[in-house]
């Protein structure tokens, strides 16, 4: 297949070397004006690999049979308006985030779309890149366009896996949101490891709780219970991670909050359901945000 990767980051690269190592037709797209990208890889296994690959060509876009986005979720939008007039209307568009309410921005798209949410985690160190854990990636059709598209998912298994393809990816999606929703912006607000959440049972209890009505209001099957033994066992995987909020916030960049609780906000209200707990949460990550956006004018920010 011929693959453009959006977004060249630690989830892009990891894909970028996975696919090519596959015999796949890759490039890059930068949000800087460069014709080559490198991904500079250590494996799981401690295997090191350094590919370097051709960016941002807009006649290889024009070819492609697969456009994978692996931004950040307030970045989509904004970067895929300038690239889908290029891309043929027949390539699907694969958005690989955190987050959700991505789709409500791109409605207006004639390409098949596609969602998904991974546990693979990589880290970026200096301009390398470490793949920490291997994960579980689900995707699913986000359109009419979208749902003959399973076969991707064995292509994309073959180079990364475990990849799981479901019809209906909503479930999947609400259940990454609701760790995230927790796990998150809770680890901004006590500036700590996941496993010291460990120190916050009750917050966990309370925010998990409404997570879970609003879940329910959505039409998804759960209970609060059931969601906070899925949300602990992530958590006691991952002790010593921090998560990509916190991360975010201690280099100053832009937060997912805003596709994280703020979607879950907006989901909320829309069914009258009040989530005071998480009300709070947002607003603590958004003034830490703000803060520093404010006095910072060359920080990343969201161009839309
Ligand atoms: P990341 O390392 O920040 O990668 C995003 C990349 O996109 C950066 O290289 C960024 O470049 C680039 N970019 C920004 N705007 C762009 C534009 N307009 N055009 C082209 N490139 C652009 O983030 P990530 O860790 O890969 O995460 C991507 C998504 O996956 C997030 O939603 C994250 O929560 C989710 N996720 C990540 C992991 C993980 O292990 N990393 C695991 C699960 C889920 P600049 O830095 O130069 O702006
Ligand atoms: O965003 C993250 O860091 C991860 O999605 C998770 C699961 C919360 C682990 O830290």
């Amino acid at each position: 297949m011929n693959i453009t990767v959006l977004g060249c980051g630690a989830l892009g690269q990891l894909w970028l070397t996975a696919l090519k190592n596959q015999g796949h037709a890759l490039q890059g797209w930068l949000r800087v004006p460069q014709t080559h990208c490198d991904a500079k890889i250590t494996g799981i296994d401690g295997r090191r690999s350094h590919i370097t690959l051709t960016a941002n060509d807009p006649d290889f876009l024009a070819q492609s049979d697969l456009l994978l986005v692996t931004l950040k979720a307030w970045q989509v939008s904004g970067a895929l308006r300038a690239l889908t007039y290029i891309l043929p209307e027949s390539a699907p568009i694969l958005l690989l985030h955190n987050g959700m309410g991505t789709l409500q921005e791109l409605t207006a798209l004639p390409h098949p779309l596609l969602y998904g949410v991974t546990t693979q985690a990589a880290r970026r160190n200096g301009d390398e890149l470490i793949h920490i854990a291997r994960g579980v990636t689900h995707l699913g059709p986000c359109n009419e366009a979208g749902r003959g598209f399973s076969q991707l998912a064995d292509t994309l298994h073959r180079a990364l896996p475990d990849v799981a393809w479901h019809n209906d990816i909503h479930a999947a999606a609400w259940l990454k949101l609701a760790v995230n929703c927790v796990i998150n912006p809770l680890t901004v607000v006590y500036d700590c490891p996941n496993g010291s959440l460990h120190n916050h049972i009750e917050k966990v209890n309370k925010i998990t709780q409404e997570v879970a009505i609003v879940m329910l209001r959505e039409g998804y099957h759960t209970t609060p219970e059931s969601l906070l033994t899925y949300i602990w066992q992530v958590i006691d995987n991952t002790p010593e991670h921090v998560s990509s909020m916190l991360q975010d916030i201690r280099l100053r960049r832009h937060t997912e909050i805003d596709y994280i609780t703020g979607y879950l906000l907006q989901r909320a209200c829309a069914h009258g359901v009040d989530v005071p707990e998480n009300r709070r949460l947002y607003d603590a990550v958004k003034q830490m945000e703000n803060h520093y956006e404010r006095i910072g004018p060359d920080m990343p920010r969201p161009w839309h």
